[in-house]
């Protein structure tokens, strides 16, 4: 089969669509014939060795994949093959991904491959920042950074239907309009504004009760003045490099706290069934809009990272298989 693989780490050049062996199924696990690939931001800093360093090289990257099930392993009913799913996964920039049977999530016919690549790695990241760690409530305000990405889109609509009110950053005009489009009350361009005095400006003073922070150095400082007392900052990314060393001392004078999410800390499974099962309800209802900014063939993984890396995509990339 062929995948996107890199050999050494750096710029979005030393991805290549080359053969490799393709995956065995092993006890617990399906074949999935990978129609969409999720792109994530993660992954372009696992390329330029920001992340994940340790993994070995030749790498295949990618975190989820939906699919159809092409075969099983040993132990796992054949029902699945066939099946529409995503899963998020191992080595999903490829042709044929495999994923663990307990990791399936069925696909209604009336969600798309490309929608369902969203639900996981950046679906469940605003699930849990919205909900598991920063518990949004009905009153409150919630300040999102980059709003109008992968994430930043679904956890602006999560934290409108908690009942709260956004305040979303973006770069630029477009990515404005559009998470005003899926619900942001209000929008503040940081590339062009003092964010946490627009931010004071707007709640009379007061501050935000959340801060929803993936954008780390050059956020960090003005989502701290932009807090509200006992206000929650809650940390869940670095795209524009790692946030300062927080002293405990200055945070003492708002009683403010500091709170992180990752993706991998261990979930208990029924916590993490119920989320997934939430947001895929969500867009079957059509309650949870799911934006594809920018999806091209598995081939063009290059073009992918440049533009996502640039910040010239909106809501979700995904890579297609030709399955
Ligand atoms: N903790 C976890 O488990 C977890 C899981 C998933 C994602 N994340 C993190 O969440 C963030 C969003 O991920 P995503 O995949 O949805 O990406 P994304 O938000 O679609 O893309 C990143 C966005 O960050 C903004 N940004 C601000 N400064 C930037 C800079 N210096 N360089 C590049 N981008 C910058 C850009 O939006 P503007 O142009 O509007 O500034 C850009 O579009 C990433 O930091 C990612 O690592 C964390």
């Amino acid at each position: 089969m062929k995948a996107i693989r890199y050999h050494q780490v750096g710029g979005p050049e030393v991805l290549r669509w080359e053969d490799v062996p393709e995956p065995t199924p092993g006890p617990g696990e399906v074949l999935l014939r990978v129609h969409a690939a999720g792109v994530n931001f993660a992954d372009t800093e696992r390329r330029r060795g920001l992340y994940d360093a340790q993994a070995p090289l030749p790498r295949i990257l990618g975190s989820e994949a939906a699919g159809v099930v092409s075969a099983v392993g040993p132990g796992v009913d054949a029902k699945w093959v066939g099946r529409r799913v995503v899963a998020l996964t191992k080595e999903s920039y490829a042709e044929l991904a495999r994923a663990s049977v307990d990791e399936l999530l069925e696909l209604p016919p009336e969600v798309s491959f490309a929608q369902a690549a969203a639900l996981l790695v950046q679906g469940l990241t605003a699930y849990h920042v919205v909900h598991t760690v920063g518990r949004v409530e009905a009153g409150q305000t919630v300040l999102v950074h980059a709003a109008a990405g992968g994430v930043g889109l679904l956890a602006v609509q999560l934290v409108k239907a908690a009942g709260a009110r956004v305040i979303g950053t973006v770069s630029g005009e477009a990515k404005a309009k559009l998470a005003r489009d899926v619900g942001a009350d209000d929008i503040v361009r940081y590339d062009q504004e003092d964010v946490a005095a627009r931010v004071l400006s707007l709640t009379q003073g007061r501050g935000v009760e959340r801060v929803l922070d993936s954008v780390g150095a050059s956020t960090w400082q003005a989502s701290v003045d932009a807090l509200a007392p006992f206000g929650q900052l809650v940390s869940y990314g670095n795209a524009s490099g790692p946030p300062p060393h927080v002293e405990v001392e200055s945070l003492y004078a708002k009683s403010l706290t500091v709170s992180a999410y990752w993706l991998r800390t261990p979930t208990p499974p029924e916590v993490q069934r119920r989320a997934r099962e939430a947001l895929l309800a969500e867009v079957v209802a059509k309650r949870l809009r799911v934006v594809v900014g920018l999806s091209l063939p598995l081939a063009q993984a290059e073009e992918a990272h440049r533009k996502l890396e640039g910040r010239d995509t909106v809501g979700k990339v995904v890579l297609l298989g030709e399955g």
